[in-house]
């Protein structure tokens, strides 16, 4: 038996990889890698046993899970296959290397992100079967030799997914790290705060969960004037969160959590009344609607209010950014308040040609709450509207109303993340028969749209370092249930995955769609995921 093992291991020795021409024998891979030298020959993964050299203990978890999928799906098949994680410092953050012989698969990383990733692709190119552990053994567990050196073209990889106008329970919100990581997303943005629900538990204001948390209703479908009389909310716990918190981190992804300000904070508003400008009462929105009330500036205790928010906020969330929102802020309240005319008088500020100076108000907050942050060593992002004014430097930029946002950060010297809401909007109609489709906010974003979008373009070569990548965004005003929140974004976050870690050369669209139909909708619907098959029957142009 020795001898035999020995005789294979001197052919796989043998296998030689070539390079392949771009998008020519590709493999079943979304998104798609970056460097792919095909061999000759192939592994058998029934199986193969699993084994690692040098990793963390994290690492030694989630390979051990992989191995644990593999033996069960491989039921009694015996095997001489052998698959072997071990670290190489030499590669980036993120990256990986996969070295696929005849008998023997060696797997290198530097980081755990890297080793996620590498099983992500591994488990790509074996049968869906891989997913769950359920044996297959009619299946074709060969995967052709191949080298695999990959690495993401973007840092930011981002899904947004808001659970103020809906709310979502922890096991849903898993489903959608696990699909993130299947795809190599590492930034999960969090909306967990807005007119319509305050769903993050904050010790030291019981409140903005207790009242801040629940509805008296919600309209019904687009009538604003209807509520269907059903208290609803929800919020996680503290303990919930650092929970979700460790179960991303070993997927590979970082929470960037959101506290929309200083508009979209009626929930907060109406637990505390005193941080509004008019004092109240206040009613959490049942409409999907931009409310008028908002934060009130001029007042001291609105930023202690801040302070502690956020000083239990980064407690819960260790990751270098935290959203700050900045959006859709109606400066109606501030022109008539009494506060926050002392506070504009007191900073001097005037209107000038192109902005009021209310504008300029919501400038002094961004700079006080990035201050704010700054002393807990984190840095802010916010939506493209905290550029209207003038932005303190630091600043990240999130450019949803179009990608002129991100252009003029980047142009600025701001690092900005893309996510132009006519690409990466996901909560809008993905078909082109809307009334075929459950309801939605309205608009048309294909699949091949998002596959189209190209992040770079408009944005000068020198300041295109500035873009740190992209995110889908799934809006939740229309989407009340969690196997809606699956369809919109699948399989459109896989089209925007290539986009973040791909190189615009190996996009084809025809090789993803094709992929997409005969690899990856059926192993997301394996694993339950409900997905839109819209894309079967897309023309392309
Ligand atoms: C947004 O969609 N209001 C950022
Ligand atoms: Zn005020």
């Amino acid at each position: 038996m020795k001898s035999i093992r020995i005789m294979l291991a001197a052919i796989c020795g043998l296998v030689m990889f070539s390079s392949c021409a771009k998008n020519e024998g590709t493999l079943p891979i979304v998104p798609y890698p970056q460097h792919v030298e095909m061999g000759s020959g192939h592994f058998n993964a029934l199986g193969a046993e699993v084994e690692t050299e040098g990793l963390t203990d994290m690492e030694e978890k989630v390979v051990e899970a992989f191995g644990d999928l593999l033996e069960a799906a491989s039921a009694d098949a015996d095997g001489c296959g052998k698959i072997i994680f071990r670290r190489d410092a030499s590669l980036d953050k993120e990256a990986f290397r996969i070295r696929i012989g005849r008998c023997r698969i060696n797997v290198y990383s530097s980081t755990h992100s890297g080793t996620v990733f590498a099983i992500a692709t591994l488990k790509q190119l074996m049968p869906a079967g891989i997913y769950s552990g359920t044996p297959d053994e009619a299946a074709d567990w060969s995967i052709p030799c191949v080298e695999i050196n990959d690495s993401p073209r973007f840092g930011h990889r981002g899904v947004l997914l808001d659970c103020s106008r809906h709310f979502f329970e922890i096991d849903e919100v898993k489903k959608i790290l696990d699909v993130m990581a299947m795809y190599k997303l590492n930034r999960f943005h969090w909306h967990l705060t807005d007119d319509h629900g305050w769903r993050v538990e904050i010790k030291k204001y019981p409140l903005l969960t207790e009242v801040g948390g629940w509805r008296n209703g919600t309209m019904i479908g687009w009538d604003a004037k209807s509520n269907d009389g059903i208290r609803y909310g929800g919020f996680y716990t503290q303990e919930q969160l650092r929970d979700v918190v460790a179960y991303a981190a070993e997927r590979g992804i970082e929470i960037v959590p959101e506290i929309d300000l200083p508009a979209h904070l009626v929930s907060a508003l109406t637990a505390y009344p005193h941080l509004g400008c008019t004092g109240g009462p206040y009613q959490l929105m049942t409409v999907w609607d931009i409310a008028k009330d908002v934060l009130c500036v001029g007042k001291e205790s609105s930023f202690e209010f801040l302070e502690d928010v956020f000083t239990e906020i980064c407690d819960i969330f260790p990751y270098e950014y935290i959203h700050i929102g900045g959006d859709e802020c109606p400066k109606l309240r501030w022109e008539n308040c009494p506060a926050c005319q002392a506070k504009i008088k007191e900073l001097g500020l005037k209107d000038s040609d192109k902005w009021t100076a209310e504008h300029y108000l919501q400038n002094y907050v961004t700079a006080r709450v990035q201050k704010m942050l700054a002393e807990k060593g984190r840095k802010v992002i916010g939506w493209d509207e905290i550029l209207e004014g003038d932005l303190e430097p630091g600043a990240t930029i999130m450019s949803w109303r179009g990608v002129e946002g991100g252009i003029e950060a980047a142009k600025n010297g701001f690092d900005a993340i893309m996510t132009p809401c006519g690409y990466c909007y996901l909560d809008y109609c993905q078909s082109d028969k809307p009334e075929e489709e459950p309801i939605s906010i309205g608009h048309y974003v294909p699949v091949e749209k998002c596959y189209a979008y190209e992040p770079l373009d408009g944005i000068p070569e020198e300041a295109q370092s500035h873009i740190l990548g992209l995110q889908g965004n799934v809006w939740t005003e229309f989407i009340a249930t969690p196997d809606h929140v699956q369809y919109m974004l699948l399989p459109r976050i896989l089209a925007l995955s290539e986009v973040m870690w791909s190189s615009p050369e190996d996009k084809d669209y025809e090789r993803f769609k094709a992929d997409v139909i005969a690899h990856q909708l059926p192993a997301l619907e394996s694993l339950g995921y409900r997905c839109c098959h819209v894309i079967e029957r897309e023309k392309t142009e």
